[in-house]
């Protein structure tokens, strides 16, 4: 039987965990009435709006560390803000906290698969403070031998490794990448060692998570994205398992001072999903559009039906919360 003061920070982390849900919902809701209507301005707008409010009713003081961007270019959850019911006042607990209200925003434009909002949430400093610039991500799920995949191998090696260590052929492996013009001698390595590709018109957290999920189909996922959304991903791998490196790539000496000045010292640095997202974590995401991962919100006469996952790292639960919302009767905050 824990302690008391361990039952009650365990009681804390598991409301917690279910609060994120509440607040991706949100994000999601808000998100889905742009779905397909060409506008992912507006897309991004009504999520973060929605995603922003919803804090306000979760008990915690916390801090954005991966947002919208900073302070004078996003009105809401830019870094540094101050989010959560006691984030005037003080008091609950303190986290730190990444967020992409709207991770897809063009695929949610469009009405194309995978688009998610998500949250990830962090004691104090366990998030990597990721600037917005590009990363080079190599993931693969949990059961395989530390360091099977290596950033700085060939993606022939990786995939020679990876079928090793499953015991499979390399032309059963499938990876995953985003489909761009600067992952062409990627995409061409991996089909030249005979592996399978799928290609992502946009969403690497979905893309990332999908190696620990079998159903997905995913064995590998290598190629660069944005650097917040590999933190996210890293969050959500460290609770549902899975092994992920990922290295910052400056395009200039302006974004190696800011990166300095957000405390990373190394710009050659690759760092272990640890690294990127330390101590208890958790991760919620709901889907805005359907993919492998989760479905997208269907809207009802009067309410809609949703669906999430949330996981911690300290259980390693990972649950799917299917959320059928009435608007009737749902507080103003929450209904759009
Ligand atoms: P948005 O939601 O901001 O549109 O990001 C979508 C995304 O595909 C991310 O999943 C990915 O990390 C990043 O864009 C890749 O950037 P780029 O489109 O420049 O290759």
């Amino acid at each position: 039987m824990p302690e008391s003061a361990d039952l009650s920070s365990l009681l804390v982390d598991r409301n917690l965990a279910l609060e994120l849900v509440r607040v991706t919902e949100a994000a999601a809701l808000a998100a889905s009435r742009w779905i397909g209507r060409g506008d992912k301005n507006a897309a991004d707008g009504a999520a973060v709006e929605a995603m922003r409010r919803a804090f306000d009713t979760v008990a915690i003081t916390g801090t954005v560390v991966i947002g919208e961007g900073e302070m004078d270019e996003a009105p809401m959850l830019y870094i540094g803000e101050k989010v959560g019911l006691y984030a005037k006042a003080g008091g609950g607990p303190e986290v730190d906290i990444a967020v992409d209200p709207l991770e897809g925003t063009s695929i949610t434009a469009k009405g194309g698969p995978n688009a998610i909002a998500t949250v990830a949430l962090a004691e104090k400093g366990g998030f990597l403070h990721a600037p917005d610039i590009y990363m080079d991500k190599i993931a693969v799920g949990p059961g395989l031998p530390e360091g099977v995949v290596h950033l700085d191998a060939s993606p022939a090696e990786n995939l020679r490794e990876l079928a090793k260590a499953k015991g499979c052929e390399i032309s059963d492996l499938m990876v995953c990448t985003l489909d761009r013009d600067r992952h062409k001698e990627l995409i061409k390595a991996c089909r030249a060692a005979g592996a399978r590709i799928t290609l992502l018109g946009d969403g690497d957290v979905a893309g990332v998570i999908n190696v620990s999920q079998p159903e997905a189909g995913i064995d590998i996922y290598m190629g660069s994205g944005g650097a917040p959304e590999g933190v996210l991903a890293a969050a959500a791998l460290r609770c549902i398992g899975g092994q992920m490196q990922g290295r910052l790539m400056f395009e200039d000496e302006d974004q190696v001072a800011r990166a300095k000045s957000m405390g990373i010292d190394d710009p050659q640095r690759i760092y272990s999903i640890e690294q990127m997202a330390r101590g208890n974590v958790m991760f919620a995401a709901t889907g805005v559009t359907s993919g492998a991962m989760l479905r997208g919100v269907r809207r009802t006469p009067g309410g809609a039906y949703t669906h999430s996952i949330v996981m911690r790292s300290k259980s390693g639960t990972v649950r799917y919360v299917e959320g059928h919302h009435n608007f009737a009767r749902k507080p103003s905050a929450f209904v759009a």
